[in-house]
């Protein structure tokens, strides 16, 4: 009896392993958590080296309440997708860029990371256990969610003697309930991201509970979401709740520079890298005095500090980020005024081709020159 239940449940995983798609209504994916079968989990003592851990079903995890993640906010997190090609073999994207932003991040915080291998090796476990929950080319996405907490207990401000890193996923579609309309922002002018020397420039949790109250306020009021100003001058523009920001003045592709407030978006990075593909100049300009420099070129994508001001004369405003990949901006209210951005469908033209150049790559519908997917 013992052996045939052993075959059954081979049977069972092996089903769950096989059957192509998950009952799912693929074609109303939002942003919502679909639970998946299993997760991925490891730990690590004082000495800082992570066990090689495994995958395990999708489910609550015990916590000690006085670990440091609960008490202190001890905790970083990632964000990557994974998408179906047509042939049915399922494409990452970048998920080296996640794993070394992890170990800048921990660095941050006190808290040791997995090894890049690692790193990688545990996303492609997760997706591939969870194969069945992948959705179908064109329908979305299946959202990979790494996270490192302090899982050891404290009770004095201090490193927690003990890490949790665990990989849950989701399948996911359209991050915005707008879709791929454009959205509509409000510029902050009570509530800042980040201060200089802070952690606004790694993925702590705390940066995105430190938003909400923003973010609610201007959901009420009917916007999609808050776009922050730096917290000294208030001038400049650092980027939005869950995303990065991108402003198109003619051959001009400008995003703000980034100095330790703003979040090192890996589509920030892609899109400028798409946008160098192109024939356009990257140029890097820390603060106003080298602004000129930014000039001698024609068709140039610019990291620098992009002033409030210049959203009055924009002609296409976009974000970036893995969950909203690039969302097109359809206006900006800043001091009670309310800033168009025009274009077919509200989308311009400089962000629809990016779009479509990155997403295409990501969905393995071009040749990857950059080498940014990995098969599985
Ligand atoms: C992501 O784009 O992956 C993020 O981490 C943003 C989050 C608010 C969904």
């Amino acid at each position: 009896v013992g052996r045939v239940k052993i075959v059954l449940m081979g049977i069972s995983w092996l089903g769950r392993q096989t059957s192509e798609f998950a009952d799912l209504d693929w074609e109303n994916l939002g942003f919502g958590l679909v639970q998946t079968d299993y997760m991925y989990t490891t730990k690590c003592g004082p000495d800082g080296n992570f066990d090689k851990g495994g995958m395990v079903p999708f489910g609550p995890i015990e916590m000690n309440p006085a670990s440091g993640v609960l008490n202190y906010g001890q905790g970083l997190f990632e964000g990557l997708k994974a998408y179906r090609k047509t042939d049915g073999s399922i494409l990452l994207f970048r998920p080296m860029e996640n794993a070394m932003r992890m170990q800048t991040g921990a660095e941050r915080m006190c808290m040791p990371a997995p090894p890049v291998e690692q790193f990688v090796d545990a996303v492609k476990q997760t997706v591939l256990a969870n194969k069945r929950w992948v959705p179908p080319t064109g329908k979305g996405s299946l959202y990979i969610r790494p996270l490192l907490v302090g899982s050891g207990a404290v009770l004095g401000l201090a490193p927690a003697p003990e890490y949790t890193f665990l990989i849950f996923a989701s399948p996911v579609g359209n991050y915005f309930k707008e879709g791929l309309a454009p959205i509509n922002l409000i510029v902050e002018d009570k509530f800042h991201r980040a201060t200089p020397g802070g952690t606004g420039g790694v993925k702590t949790i705390g940066n995105y509970a430190s938003v909400l109250m923003a973010q609610k306020i201007a959901k009420e009021k009917g916007y999609s979401d808050v776009l922050y100003l730096d917290a000294v001058e208030k001038k400049y523009l650092e980027e939005v709740s869950s995303c990065n920001i991108f402003v198109v003045k003619g051959n001009v592709i400008s995003t703000p520079a980034i100095k330790g407030t703003i979040l090192p978006g890996i589509t920030r990075k892609s899109i400028i890298d798409v946008a160098l593909s192109k024939g356009f100049q990257l140029t890097i300009a820390l603060c106003d005095e080298y602004a000129f420099l930014l000039k001698i070129h024609k068709s140039t994508v610019e990291e620098r500090l992009v002033s409030v001001d210049e959203l009055l004369d924009a002609d296409e405003v976009f974000c970036t980020g893995t969950a909203v990949v690039v969302s097109p901006v359809g206006s900006i209210t800043y001091q009670g005024k309310r800033i168009e951005y025009a274009g077919k469908q509200g989308v311009g033209a400089v962000s629809r081709q990016l779009y479509t150049s990155l997403t295409s790559l990501q969905m393995g519908q071009v040749e990857d020159p950059m080498g940014w997917t990995v098969q599985l």
